[in-house]
């Protein structure tokens, strides 16, 4: 009985412990920090578990069809991804390198995640790093199962196609006769 007694007080102050440095202000969340070891471990591998648990088995595209990787180039421009992400020919905007975690190379993505978890992550985002939801901002899961086709290529995507699939037709003429005098 008083074994079990100590333990308690013991369990007790931990608790007491923990609460007062967490609570009080000793913990530094300043992203200029780096987090320390065993926090950014852990974040990184709950992160990586619940991906893979949550993320589509199922790839309802063809990732190989260039016409859907055009499609993907496309959302993926007009969704701002390569203000953090950059893209082929496009250099990511000056403020994502304070962010922490980094926005991902998504060259390193495409090999080491499937599309599924990609598609899983746009739609979803991922709390604690500064990723989106996309499926927040009303983009469709066909616009997003296009852009992880276009990601899982995105190591064959030269700048200059990238450029003409995303840049905008050119305006239509304005249809106005010249004045006759
Ligand atoms: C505000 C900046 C920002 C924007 C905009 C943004 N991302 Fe991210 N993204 C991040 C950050 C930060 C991460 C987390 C990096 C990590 O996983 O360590 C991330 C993670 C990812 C990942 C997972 C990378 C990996 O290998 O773990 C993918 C895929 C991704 N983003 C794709 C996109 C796409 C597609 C868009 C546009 C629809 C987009 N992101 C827009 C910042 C951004």
């Amino acid at each position: 009985m008083k074994a079990l007694g100590a333990i308690g007080i013991l369990v007790l102050l931990a608790a007491i412990a923990v609460a007062t440095y967490l609570f009080s202000g000793y913990y530094n969340v300043a992203a200029r920090e780096p987090d320390p070891g065993a926090v950014s471990w852990a974040l990184i591998n709950i992160r990586q578990a619940s991906i893979k648990q949550r993320a589509p088995k199922e790839v309802p595209v063809s990732l190989d069809d260039s016409a859907v990787i055009q499609e993907g180039a496309k959302a993926f421009s007009q969704n701002s991804c390569a203000t953090c992400h950059g893209a082929p020919g496009v250099k990511w905007a000056k403020f994502s390198e304070g962010m922490r975690p980094y926005a991902a190379d998504l060259k390193k993505t495409a090999k080491n995640r499937s599309a599924g978890e990609i598609f899983w992550i746009v739609k979803n985002g991922i709390n604690m790093t500064g990723m989106p939801s996309f499926a927040l901002l009303n983009v469709s899961d066909e616009d997003i199962w296009n852009i992880a086709a276009f990601i899982k290529n995105v190591a064959n995507v030269s700048p200059d196609d990238y450029k003409s699939w995303t840049e905008p037709a050119s305006p239509e003429p304005m249809g106005m006769e010249p004045a006759t005098p």
